[in-house]
């Protein structure tokens, strides 16, 4: 295979293994270690099984992503017990320069954003196809308690975008998505993260500027680059 015939699932394994090597140089012996959810996350929960002996524990951002640790005989652990995490791998819907993302296509977006907030070292992993100059042309999930859907989505409205009810979507917190579409190009991503998050009702939102990743595991036919914020 060519270097142009590499496939997404290549990438988003190599992003994995790069995040691997990171963390068994990294990671301190008692320290724990953030899981992200999603396809490149699993990815790098499946090559963490072999090493699960060098980590003290995890803790997950998804019931998913704690089931499939669990399944490989990987230590999962509540967040409040655990005194923050070291470091924090997940993957991303879409980054920018930044290293601003959006996340939550997996509809993990609340856990994410509290594990990326308590985490020492944000690390996400992704491959090329998720890099964009500027935030937006993935819609924006909002999670959003369920009685106050209908008024979020209108406040939203009225911030110019348009909110999409995620049908038959319920959250590990037991609540509903609005993706929020018509945003792009979100030239403020840290303004709009705060307008959002500040609607009734809201309970976050999947920008993650004010709380940017520290670096990026940016996968590409090339090989692995490793991206630090721009500014
Ligand atoms: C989960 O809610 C998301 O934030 C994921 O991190 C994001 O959707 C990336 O998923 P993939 O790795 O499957 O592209």
């Amino acid at each position: 295979m060519s270097k142009n015939q590499v496939s997404q699932d290549q990438l988003k394994q190599a992003a994995a293994q790069a995040a691997i090597d990171y963390v068994l140089k990294h990671l301190e012996d008692d320290a724990f270690l953030g899981i992200g959810t999603g396809s490149t996350a699993n990815c790098f929960i499946d090559l963490l099984a072999q090493y699960k002996g060098r980590i003290k524990g995890t803790v997950a951002s998804s019931e998913a992503s704690a089931q499939r640790l669990r399944d490989h005989g990987i230590n999962v652990f509540e967040l409040n017990t655990t005194g923050g995490v070291q470091i924090y791998i997940d993957g991303a819907d879409e980054l920018n320069p930044a290293l601003e993302l959006i996340k939550g296509g997996g509809g993990a977006l609340t856990r994410e954003k509290i594990i990326a907030a308590a985490a020492d070292d944000f690390v996400c992993i992704a491959d090329q196809s998720k890099w964009v100059e500027h935030l937006g042309q993935f819609s924006v999930p909002v999670e959003v308690i369920p009685m106050a859907r209908s008024y979020v989505a209108r406040e939203i409205f009225k911030l110019g975008g348009e909110a999409v009810y995620r049908q038959g979507v319920v959250t590990d917190n037991g609540n509903v998505i609005l993706d929020v579409q018509r945003l792009h190009p979100i030239a403020a991503p840290k303004a709009l993260e705060e307008k959002l998050n500040n609607i009734t009702g809201v309970v976050t939102n999947g920008l993650f500027a004010l709380r940017p990743a520290n670096r990026v595991l940016l996968s590409t036919p090339e090989g692995v680059k490793t991206l630090k914020p721009s500014h």
